[in-house]
């Protein structure tokens, strides 16, 4: 197949790529690089030994989405492109709104102009808020109240409606929980800009001697240890999900949980990071942080059942990855 990935130079998307090229597909990627570098893809290039097409354009530009489909015969469109930094989005609503909304109703209009019937969208299981967990995808959606969680309900919704208009179209809304890890070559993996907010990248840069002591942000959930309890997945099982699940689609609306199924709490993710990489983190207790619920993790029954697919690597090899990421490349 020939595939239009949107935001494939970005952390997720890069490693898409290589499990669609070493798969034997055809990659175009459009990417605008607002959180990303085109080094990214010349890495992607250097681990697959084969070729991908890159346009640098913003996909809310509906001329130059046009463009792009008016030169490529698409069987399918991946779209991760997005704003993804949830404090960011409560600061800069608008922003949220306009690039991860319009970039999806611009590529939705483009495929239903040119004919494109696979559409696979990068959703989260933020969608889910405070379910109990495990959480499955026939629940009702509670978004975490923050507009990025918002972006990608109302994201979800605008692709059901389209396709419910558009006979024979395919669309795979996957819930991704908790990204981790890098590819095994270390040349790819989650280059964050400034202070990462996320969990792995601030911990590798603390074991890096990057940033002083890792804060953990509440011991005082009804968890394990008290501290968050989140499912990690590494990023090449969930490049592998995209795969199976733009091989797989079938007509109509799908939704799919990309998770392991296994919760690991915050304190349980630093000790088996300092067991699997023969370090110690310096870390103190803080406060909670506004907006974190205690629990996440999936129901991956779905996934398996329908795709055939199934998260192989393990919380050791996530935190193996991570760390020979951050010390190798900058990217
Ligand atoms: P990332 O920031 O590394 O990748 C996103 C890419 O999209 C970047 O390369 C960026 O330059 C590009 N981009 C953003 N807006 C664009 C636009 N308007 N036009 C063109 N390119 C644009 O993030 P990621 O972690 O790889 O996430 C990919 C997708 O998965 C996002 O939609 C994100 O919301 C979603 N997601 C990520 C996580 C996570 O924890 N990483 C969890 C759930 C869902
Ligand atoms: N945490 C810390 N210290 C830190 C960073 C995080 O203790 O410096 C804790 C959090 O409180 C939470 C856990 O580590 O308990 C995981 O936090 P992350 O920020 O890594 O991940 P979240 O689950 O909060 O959110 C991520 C993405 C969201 C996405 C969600 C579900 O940031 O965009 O996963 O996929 F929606």
């Amino acid at each position: 197949m020939n595939i239009l990935i949107t935001g494939g130079a970005g952390f997720i998307g890069s490693h898409t790529c290589v499990a669609l090229l070493e798969a034997g597909h055809s990659v175009v990627v459009a990417d605008n690089l607002c959180n990303s570098s085109a080094a990214a893809l010349e890495r992607v290039r250097q681990i697959t030994g084969k070729e991908l097409l890159f346009y640098q354009i913003d996909v809310t530009a509906a001329a130059l989405v046009e463009g792009i489909f008016k030169k490529h015969r698409f069987d399918g469109v991946i779209h991760f492109a997005g704003l993804k930094a949830v404090g960011e989005s409560v600061e800069q609503p608008l922003e949220y709104y306009y690039n991860n909304t319009v970039s999806t109703m611009v590529l939705a209009a483009a495929c239903r102009k040119y004919g494109v019937k696979r559409f696979v969208f990068s959703s989260s299981a933020t969608v889910y808020g405070e379910n109990e967990v495990p959480f499955v995808e026939t629940m009702a959606l509670r978004p975490a109240a923050n507009p990025y969680g918002r972006t990608k309900a109302m994201s979800e919704q605008i692709l059901s409606d389209a396709a419910r208009a558009e006979p024979g179209w395919a669309v795979a809304l996957l819930r991704y929980f908790n990204p981790v890890g890098a590819h095994e070559s270390g040349l790819i993996g989650e280059a964050p800009t400034g202070v990462p907010n996320n969990l792995m990248p601030y911990i590798t840069q603390v074991a890096r001697g990057k940033l002083a002591k890792l804060r953990i942000f509440g011991d005082d959930y009804p968890t394990i240890d008290g501290t968050g309890v989140r499912d990690y997945i590494h990023v090449c099982d969930l490049a592998e999900g995209h795969l199976r699940a733009l091989e797989g689609l079938r007509p109509g609306v799908h939704r799919y949980n990309l998770g392991t199924g296994r919760g690991t709490s915050v304190l349980q993710l630093v000790k088996a990071f300092e067991k699997a990489n023969g370090l110690k983190l310096p870390c103190e207790i803080a406060a909670r942080r506004p907006g974190d619920i205690a629990e996440s993790y999936a129901d991956v029954s779905k996934a398996e059942r329908e795709l055939g697919w199934k998260a192989r690597r393990d919380l050791v090899q996530m935190c193996r990855d991570a760390w020979r990421f951050e010390q190798g490349a900058e990217i």
